[in-house]
C-alpha cells in the first residue's frame, strides 16, 4: 500500500536540532510525494487532536534554530489505555500511514506502544542531548549540549584558578553521565560522578587534600545530575575536607541554543531515513549513525542501556589530572 500522509511529532526534553529533523523528514517527504502532518506537543497533542499541515515551504528557515516547532511534552495521559485509544483513533481520523517519533527514551517507548499494540507504523528519530539511545553514536542534540556545557565550564576553570578553588559543577543527565564525562574530559576537570557508576567520594576528598598538600589548590568536580545535587556533594566535600567550596548548576541553558553542525547535519539525515523506512512499509524501527554509517535497529534495542566510554574516561582523566 502506497504511504499517502505521514506524521512526525517530538516529545520529551527538547534538543538542539529537532528543528532540523522536522525540517528533513517534512522535504524528504515532499520529495516523494508523502504529505506530512505536523503533532503538535508530543503524544499530548496527538491525544487533543492538534495538527496541521507542514508543507515545504512552512520548514523554510528553521535548521539553526533551537528548540522544536511543533512545541513537546511529556504525557502521563498516553500510558494510559484510553489515552492510547485517542491516539490511535486520531491517527486513522487523519489517514495518516505512518509516525515519525522524535526523542529520547521515553518517545521511543511511545513509539512501541503504537507500532506493536497497536499495529501504527512508527519510525523513531533520537533526540536527546544525553546520548542515551542506543543503535547510534550520537543523538541529536548531545553535541551542542556538551559544547554549551564545555563553554560553561571553561569560564569556571578562570576564576577557579584565579581564586585557587574547589567547584562543584551539576550538568544534566538524570540517568546518563554522557554530558558529565564529555565536559570533564574536554574541560580538564579533576574528577566527575555518573549515575552509571558508584563513586568513591571519601577517596576523591583524600587525593584533594593530597593535592592542597602538594599545592595543587584548583579542582574542578563534574557531577551528573541523577548523582545528586552539586550543592550535596560540595557540602560532602567541605565536611570531609575542612576546604570551602562553591557550586554552579548549569541546568537547562544546556538544553537550548543553535545546534551545531554536527547535530544539524545528524538529523538531516536521520530524517530522510525514517521516511524512506515508512515509505518502504517498515515500522517499529529507530534510525541512528554507527562509524559514520546510518544504521537501523528496532525500537526495542534502541531503548536498551548503552554505555559510552565511561570506564575510558575515567582511566584518561586518572592519567591527565
Ligand atoms: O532527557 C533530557 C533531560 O534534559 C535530562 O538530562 C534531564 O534529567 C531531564 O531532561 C530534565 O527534564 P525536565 O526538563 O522535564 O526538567
Amino acid at each position: 500500500m502506497a504511504v499517502r500522509r505521514i506524521g512526525v511529532l517530538t516529545s520529551g526534553g527538547d534538543a538542539p536540532g529537532m528543528n532540523a529533523a522536522i525540517r528533513s523528514v517534512v522535504r524528504s517527504a515532499a520529495h516523494a510525494n508523502i504529505e506530512v502532518m505536523g503533532i503538535f506537543r508530543g503524544y499530548a497533542g496527538l491525544i487533543n487532536e492538534e495538527l496541521k499541515v507542514l508543507d515545504h515551504h512552512s520548514v523554510s528557515n528553521i535548521i539553526g534554530r533551537g528548540g522544536t516547532i511543533l512545541k513537546t511534552a511529556r504525557s502521563p495521559e498516553f500510558l494510559t489505555e484510553e489515552g492510547q485509544r485517542r491516539a490511535v483513533e486520531i491517527v486513522r481520523k487523519y489517514q495518516m500511514d505512518g509516525l515519525v517519533v522524535i526523542g529520547g527514551n521515553g518517545t521511543y517507548g511511545g513509539g512501541i506502544i503504537l507500532s506493536k499494540k497497536w499495529g501504527i507504523p512508527c519510525i523513531g528519530i533520537p533526540g536527546t542531548i544525553d546520548n542515551d539511545i542506543n543503535g547510534t553514536d550520537s543523538t541529536i542534540g548531545s553535541d551542542t549540549a556538551v559544547n554549551t556545557a564545555l563553554e560553561a565550564i571553561d569560564k569556571i576553570r578562570d576564576t577557579v584558578t584565579s581564586m585557587e578553588r574547589i567547584f562543584v559543577v551539576e550538568v544534566m543527565g538524570r540517568d546518563s553521565g554522557y554530558i558529565a564525562l564529555q565536559v570533564a574530559l574536554g574541560g580538564g576537570a579533576e574528577d566527575v560522578l555518573v549515575p552509571e557508576r558508584k563513586f568513591d567520594i571519601v577517596r576523591m576528598c583524600h587525593d584533594i587534600v593530597e593535592g592542597n598538600i602538594r599545592g595543587k589548590v584548583s579542582w574542578i568536580v563534574v557531577v551528573a545530575e541523577g548523582v545528586g545535587s552539586a550543592e550535596s556533594v560540595a557540602k560532602q566535600i567541605t565536611d570531609l575536607t575542612s576546604l570551602e567550596t562553591r557550586v554552579a548548576v548549569l541546568g537547562h541553558v544546556q538544553r537550548g541554543g543553535v545546534p551545531t553542525a554536527k547535530d544539524r547535519n545528524l538529523a538531516s539525515l536521520l530524517g530522510i531515513e525514517a521516511v524512506r523506512l515508512l515509505s518502504e512499509g517498515q515500522s517499529g524501527k529507530a534510525v541512528g549513525v554507527i562509524s559514520d554509517k546510518i544504521n537501523v535497529v528496532d525500537l526495542e534495542f534502541a531503548v536498551t542501556r548503552k554505555e559510552s566510554q565511561i570506564d575510558t574516561i575515567y582511566e584518561a582523566l586518572k592519567k591527565l589530572t
